[in-house]
């Protein structure tokens, strides 16, 4: 399949600082950055770092294509300013190139083809029992050089054979182009009259079944595999400090293979043609899979949030704030925001996940801090748990992989909070799952504790309880079922005294209860625990969850949903003096909220940024059916003077 070819004549010229034609061709690919503009006179066309850009691609051409430019991402080559056109100058570069029209020839569009094998020339079934030949033609001014041709075919047809000839020999005879999928033929190519001539045909094919049909072509010069080559590689494409702008794991094969290009430049290991042309295609093909990190300088309620390797965030039902934690490169303590919530990545069921930020923009994923685990025997068997539950026994173990379970648990809103006196950190949750006697997703009805020694993890489950009761002298909203704890929340008041907010009663009653000193258990066992001084009940049979409670200026606020499950209701919020104290009905706070949805989400959080003053309500907009896709709703917050509550919506806001 090779188009005899003698010595390869223009070691790629550029790399030699010779250029190809005379002036006067627009450059049209968006990918080239640095094109130096030629001097009167001069014959420079492209630079070396251009041509190498381009993959030495002259044209790429997206062949039956009538659009006028090249689409976004799309890739043109250096010779072209059209994805296809007639026989005739190119309207940018000058070029002379194009397909030979004939009456046989149409164009046909194929939903099932990706990129540029959408359209294709095929052959017209009316007309071509009457003639006798069915080619494509297509003829491309270039250089005198050698080149390698791709040629293209995605086959939504039957299955048929092509012949390919190239300056008059025949170089692919009989190749099946198969069925469904995208058939690539290349070989290389010498051309000496400035004009590479391209004939596709079916020399037996006389009818539709065998009419060759032709997605795409490309022609690029081919280079020869030097340490000249390889050097002008390296100062072309070299990114200092690559990991600033673009992502972790891209930047990494950059540099690696940055890194074994020099190698070689500096005379290490072989130096053969085999040995450059991989190391080049390396570095090549890496530089080109740089991906920038999605920055961010406001906040896009509703959109999808990249993290910093643009990644969408999974924190649902989650809780921001800031914290003094160790630095990852240093291990000195710096203060960082921190955003724990639900992973939910594969759906429903997740561990928690953790990010930091400085600005609260841009977020770095900072991994599972608690992973939910596959079942009973991974505990023992994976390094990761024996690990972190290495001294549980096996009564515990069972505890763990009933409250963590992959594929029965439910673990929701995680909560983190920082313990001072032990240097640990907790993180609470709502603990859910189907018990013995019950089916339900929700019937477990607990609250989960996890500890760490570091905020991200990873977290060691203790244990996932019922809490408070309703007391004797007081109604039950649900008798039938105790202390249960559904959605839930953390508070930690100045006095440093710790309470855990959650839904009760089959959510028709929200309660506040209070942590012990080490915030990983009631302060008082529910059995002991006395009414109003270890825990209180809020409105009971208003069935609020969904609670976010913070203090601002001297007063306790408590933001809520209704219980609707995934759909959004709409919010309510109270204010207190005191945390077990009497909490007042304010109503709605959203403005301009027609559907009372509370701007289609749910409250998981409200916190301050002290710089700018802004307290921020941050929801969830669940999405039932691709919950991994639900969205997070942060809003600034307006207090009037008398401390009312007022959200508004607003699609992109900045902190001032
Ligand atoms: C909501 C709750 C969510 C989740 C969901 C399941 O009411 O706030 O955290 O439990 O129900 O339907």
């Amino acid at each position: 399949m090779r188009n005899r070819v003698c010595v390869k004549r223009f070691l790629i010229v550029a790399a030699a600082g010779l250029l190809l034609f005379s002036a006067g061709c627009k450059t049209p690919s968006s990918n080239i950055a640095d094109r130096k503009e030629p001097e009167p006179g001069e014959k420079i066309e492209w630079s070396e770092r251009e041509l190498l850009m381009a993959d030495f691609l002259l044209y790429n051409v997206d062949c039956a294509s009538s659009a006028d430019s090249f689409a976004d991402g799309e890739w043109a080559g250096l010779c072209q300013t059209v994805p296809d056109m007639p026989y005739g100058e190119d309207p940018g570069s000058h070029k002379t190139w194009g397909y030979r029209k004939s009456d046989y020839l149409v164009p046909e569009t194929d939903s099932l083809g990706k990129g540029n094998t959408v359209t294709k020339w095929t052959v017209d079934r009316d007309t071509e029992t009457e003639i006798k030949t069915t080619e494509i033609l297509y003829d491309f001014e270039v250089p005198e050089g050698t080149y390698n041709v791709y040629l293209g075919f995605y086959n939504p047809f039957s299955v048929r054979k092509v012949d390919v000839d190239c300056e008059g020999n025949n170089v692919i005879a009989g190749e099946k182009i198969l069925r469904y999928q995208t058939n690539e033929l290349s070989f290389e190519t010498e051309v000496t009259d400035g004009e590479l001539n391209l004939k596709i045909y079916n020399p037996e094919g006389r009818n539709f079944m065998d009419t060759p049909i032709l997605s795409y072509v490309k022609i690029a010069i081919t280079p020869e595999y030097t340490i000249e080559l390889l050097s002008a590689a390296v100062e072309a494409m070299t990114v200092e400090n690559p990991e600033v702008r673009y992502t972790a794991e891209s930047s990494k094969a950059y540099s690696e293979n940055l890194e074994k290009a020099k190698e070689l430049l500096s005379g290490k290991g072989s130096n053969g043609t085999n040995s450059i042309k991989l190391k080049f295609e390396n570095l090549r093909g890496s530089f080109k899979m740089l991906t920038e990190k999605y920055r961010y300088d406001s906040f896009h309620p509703g959109a999808v949030w990249r993290d910093t390797e643009n990644t969408p965030i999974q924190a649902h039902g989650g809780q921001v704030q800031q914290l003094e934690i160790p630095d990852s490169k240093t291990g000195k303590l710096v203060t960082k925001w921190v955003w724990v919530g639900e992973d939910k990545t594969n759906g429903y069921r997740g561990g928690v996940c953790a990010y930091s930020s400085d600005d609260l923009y841009n977020w770095q994923y900072e991994g599972i801090i608690m992973r939910n685990v596959a079942s009973r025997s991974a505990l023992e068997t994976s390094d990761y748990f024996r690990e972190v539950y290495a001294g549980y026994s096996s009564e515990e173990l069972d505890n763990v992989a009933l409250a963590l379970n992959a594929d029965r648990a439910v673990i929701e809103r995680p909560k983190l909070i920082y313990n001072e006196k032990n240097k640990q950190y907790v993180l609470w949750f709502h603990a859910d799952g189907p018990t013995e006697t019950s089916d339900s997703n929700y019937a477990a009805a607990c609250a989960g504790v996890a500890v760490s020694d570091s905020p991200f993890g990873p977290y060691r489950f203790v244990g996932r309880y019922r809490l408070n009761t309703c007391p004797a002298d007081q109604e039950d909203k649900y008798p039938q079922s105790k202390g249960m704890a559904r959605d839930m929340n953390l508070f930690k008041d100045t006095d440093g005294t710790a309470y855990i907010i959650y839904s009760s009663e089959e959510n028709l009653t929200l309660y506040i209860s209070k942590l012990n000193d080490d915030f990983t258990y009631l302060a008082t066992d529910p059995a002991k625990a006395v009414y109003g001084k270890d825990f209180i009940r809020l409105f009971p049979g208003a069935q609020r969850e969904a609670p976010a409670l913070f203090l601002k200026d001297g007063k306790y606020y408590l933001m809520t949903s209704g219980c609707t499950g995934w759909a959004p209701n709409q919010a309510r919020y109270y204010v207190s003096d005191s945390v077990l104290g009497e909490w007042v009905n304010k109503g709605d706070p959203c403005i301009g909220d027609d559907s009372h949805t509370t701007f289609e989400s749910q409250s998981t959080c409200i916190f301050l940024e002290p710089e700018s003053n802004t307290w921020i309500y941050m929801g969830d907009r669940w999405f039932a059916d691709t919950l991994n896709d639900s969205r997070y709703i942060w809003l600034p917050i307006v207090f009037k003077e008398n401390g009312d509550m007022e959200i508004s919506f607003v699609s992109e806001w900045k902190l001032r």
